[in-house]
């Protein structure tokens, strides 16, 4: 077996050639559909196995580590890690005989908002339920409030899931429903932080057409899904993925996408991948090719507010489509509170010039306190705005 730090540099430092290890899926001469030659980039790296994936994305210590070397690479052995084949009728549970790009993956049998945040603030089922009983519904609408419609015409449609860690946190402090959160607000009560293997993701999805997508069908991880309002069944394709990961205290937040976005869905790219993570990229998309996560790139990984001075920026067109330009997703959800004032939760958004614009930079302090007009911070997972009364 290879050293992950053998792979590390395979993948990141270039030019060397790596012929060890799981080299399945290279030079079956299918394009990774990059328009990218073979300029400079090592066209033998090995993909990480099954145990480097797991090991790594699994041990937050390792995480840490590896977010510092290398982020590009941290977030390949993450998108790896969430998109493994699942084993079946559990939650969660990677199965080492899996092929990539077959479904569900692991983050599709982790728990979605929708089992978790119930009606009336009801506790929800455990995490060892069997495994996701039926499709996810799919969620309509950005957080803006507009819709993203693809070149067939369909809207891009949306899943939030989270892993054992967060859920088993969310469970111990009850705060899966309003009155749990609305506690946070008493006098003495311990502020909401995750355990550092808590994990989770939103993901967004395209419908495939069988026969307007027929060219490229085998260029996405897939999945059956629910779509509102006619409830009708659809397949649908991955077409971005936030994976976030409580390793670090304000956690790491990376996100990828498919590659094919802007021809498929008419999204802009109004963002920049640093040089070092689309190195990562091409060589990963190399190594993986002949399955469909090799369709995909990291568009980056923020770890710091500011950076020389400079907030720092991530986005993905598929999911932060027209505010890409003012995206930090680390500001944003730093604002994730609740206050039982008559607005139970912060603004995401400022209007700039007549449109909706994202807070960048450092996020302000002055909110959150005890008094009345102020607000408990959610250890930065918005998705807790959906708990019932
Ligand atoms: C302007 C605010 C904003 C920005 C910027 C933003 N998000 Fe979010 N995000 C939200 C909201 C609100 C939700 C709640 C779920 C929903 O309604 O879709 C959410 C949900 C999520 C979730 C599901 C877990 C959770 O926290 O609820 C993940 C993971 C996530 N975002 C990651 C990211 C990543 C990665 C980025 C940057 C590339 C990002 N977000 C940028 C507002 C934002």
């Amino acid at each position: 077996m290879v050293a992950l730090s053998a792979v590390l540099c395979a993948a990141a430092c270039g030019g060397k050639k790596e012929t060890q290890g799981n080299a399945s899926g290279s030079g079956t001469g299918t394009g990774t559909g990059t328009g990218s030659s073979d300029s400079g980039v090592d066209a033998a790296m090995a993909a990480p196995t099954f145990e480097q994936v797991v090991s790594t994305a699994t041990a937050p210590t390792q995480v840490v580590e590896l977010v510092k070397r290398d982020p590009g690479y941290l977030a390949w052995i993450m998108f790896l890690y969430v998109n493994w084949p699942a084993k079946a009728g559990e939650r969660g549970v990677p199965d080492p005989g899996g092929t990539l790009g077959a479904s569900p993956t692991v983050f599709q049998t982790w728990k979605e908002v929708h089992e978790v945040y119930l009606a009336g603030g009801a506790a929800p089922q455990p995490w060892a339920d069997g495994g996701p009983s039926g499709p996810p519904t799919l969620s309509l609408g950005e957080i803006d409030g507009t819709t993203l419609v693809d070149v067939n015409g369909n809207p891009i449609t949306y899943t939030v899931a989270m892993n054992q860690g967060t859920f088993d946190y969310l469970v111990s402090r009850s705060l899966y429903g309003w009155s749990g959160q609305a506690a946070l607000r008493q006098a003495g009560a311990a502020p909401v932080a995750f355990p550092a293997s808590a994990m989770e993701v939103k993901a967004s999805w395209k419908i495939l057409d069988p026969v307007a997508d027929k060219d490229r069908l085998d260029h996405y991880i897939v999945a059956e899904a629910i779509l509102p309002p006619a409830n009708t069944r659809v397949t649908v394709g991955l077409t971005g993925l936030h994976i976030i990961s409580k390793a670090l205290p304000n956690w790491i937040w990376i996100t990828f996408e498919q590659i094919e976005n802007r021809e498929t869905t008419g999204a802009p790219w109004n963002f920049a991948i640093d040089p070092a993570v689309a190195t990562t990229n091409l060589a990963m998309q190399k190594a993986l090719a002949g399955t469909p996560l090799a369709y995909y790139q990291a568009n980056g990984v923020q770890t710091e507010y500011v950076v020389d001075g400079a907030a720092t920026l991530l986005a993905n067109s598929q999911i932060e489509t027209r505010f890409q330009k003012s995206s930090s997703c680390m500001t944003c959800h730093a604002l994730a509170s609740v206050s039982t004032s008559a607005q139970p939760r912060l603004d995401f958004f400022q209007l700039e010039a007549g449109n909706l614009s994202g807070f960048v930079g450092m996020p302000p302090t002055s909110p959150f306190g005890p008094g009345p007009d102020q607000y408990s911070a959610l250890d930065f997972v918005w998705s807790m705005r959906e708990a019932k009364r």
